[in-house]
């Protein structure tokens, strides 16, 4: 059986740990063969692909990124369509041609959703959920998560001693552009004081009279927020105008527009510190290894299995398959009963 493995949207640590674990069980339990597509699914978009066998994927376990690059190249998009064919319908027939039996997509909820249309196009395709924000309705956790978290929390912890230091607040833009779950976990585990996430639009000025109260205290307040976190008085999230071929726009920002509202509101220093791409490079973390690597393995044994049209994901302890369709159905956003539980300010 020849495999095909392509990653899709933004990198995340651990997506090295995936590939290595589909080829090394594919090959060794069941004598397949691999192609990996570059860049996403420009990949077989393109016809544009790479060798992948045991030696491409030795070493690669605690590597950062991607071996086979990644874009948000989307076949469903109208401006993928040529010659009166849609893009999905180029990339089956590219598959086709490759002699590719089945394709192992690793991605958030675009790359998937791709892989849904496939599938439902008659593509032989099994899904593996990644994601630095967490934010895939059918899996507990995605990997990459807990390297994201950790990054962030370590910037907090330092960043805290440079803010008593000078008795500034510092504001910490991290990711997360419609869920705030690295926001709520870094700023719980780093002692945030306040923490705004994109499910909540938070009120201007309560936050600067909690910083000012904070400041009271002779303490300086350390604000953790996600790119997605809004100001009730406006309806989006800061960003450029710039839209990927999802239609996602890149967010960036927030953290500016909160420091200067602190300083003009307070009178107090008031600095930022952008996390961006840093939170998802280098390499992963033991929690984000082991899961890549269990869900790289549990996805080739779904494609022995011809269990097409599912997605691999972690149910409590359990590596569980789900259909893709409902994997990509709803977004996991922070319920509200989390807020509660991490007794800071949430605006
Ligand atoms: O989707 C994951 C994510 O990390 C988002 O939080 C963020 O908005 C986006 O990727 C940014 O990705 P890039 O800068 O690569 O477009």
């Amino acid at each position: 059986m020849r495999v095909g493995v392509l990653t899709g949207g933004g990198d995340c640590p651990g997506l090295n740990a995936v590939i290595r674990a589909v080829v090394r069980t594919g090959v060794a339990e069941h004598d397949m063969e691999f192609i990996g597509f570059k860049d996403g699914w420009r990949g077989p978009l393109e016809g544009d692909t790479m060798v992948l066998d045991v030696a491409a994927v030795r070493g690669i376990l605690p590597r950062g990124g991607t071996i086979l690059g990644t874009s948000r190249t989307n076949p469903a998009a109208p401006s993928n369509s040529a010659g009166g064919k849609s893009g999905i319908e180029r990339v089956a027939e590219n598959l086709e041609s490759l002699g590719v039996d089945a394709l192992v997509a690793i991605g958030g909820e675009d790359t998937l959703g791709v892989a849904t249309k496939l599938y439902q196009a008659g593509g032989k395709v099994v899904g593996v959920p990644k994601t630095i924000d967490n934010d895939l309705g059918a899996t507990d956790y995605t990997f990459g998560f807990d390297t994201a978290v950790n990054i962030a929390m370590e910037a907090i912890d330092r960043l805290h001693t440079t803010a008593e230091s000078h008795h500034r607040a510092l504001i910490v833009e991290v990711m997360g552009r419609n869920a705030g779950w690295i926001a709520l976990h870094a700023g719980m585990a780093g002692g945030a004081n306040v923490i705004l996430i994109p499910e909540r639009p938070f009120d201007m000025g309560q936050v600067c009279d909690y910083v000012e109260h904070r400041f009271k205290d002779r303490y300086a307040p350390i604000v953790v927020v996600a790119e997605g976190a809004h100001p009730k008085a406006v309806d989006e999230a800061v960003g450029g105008p710039q839209q990927d071929e999802f239609g996602h726009s890149r967010f960036g920002g927030v953290g500016q527009l909160l420091a200067a509202e602190i300083e003009h509101r307070t009178g107090k220093e008031a600095r930022v510190a952008v996390l961006g791409h840093i939170q998802r490079g280098g390499t992963p973390t033991a929690f984000d290894r082991v899961l890549a690597t269990r869900f790289g393995v549990q996805a080739i044994r779904a494609v022995a299995d011809g269990a097409f049209g599912q997605m691999v994901a972690l149910r409590a302890t359990q590596i569980v398959r789900v259909p893709l369709a409902e994997a990509i159905a709803e977004l996991k956003l922070v319920p509200p009963d989390r807020y509660a539980e991490a007794e800071v300010f949430f605006g």
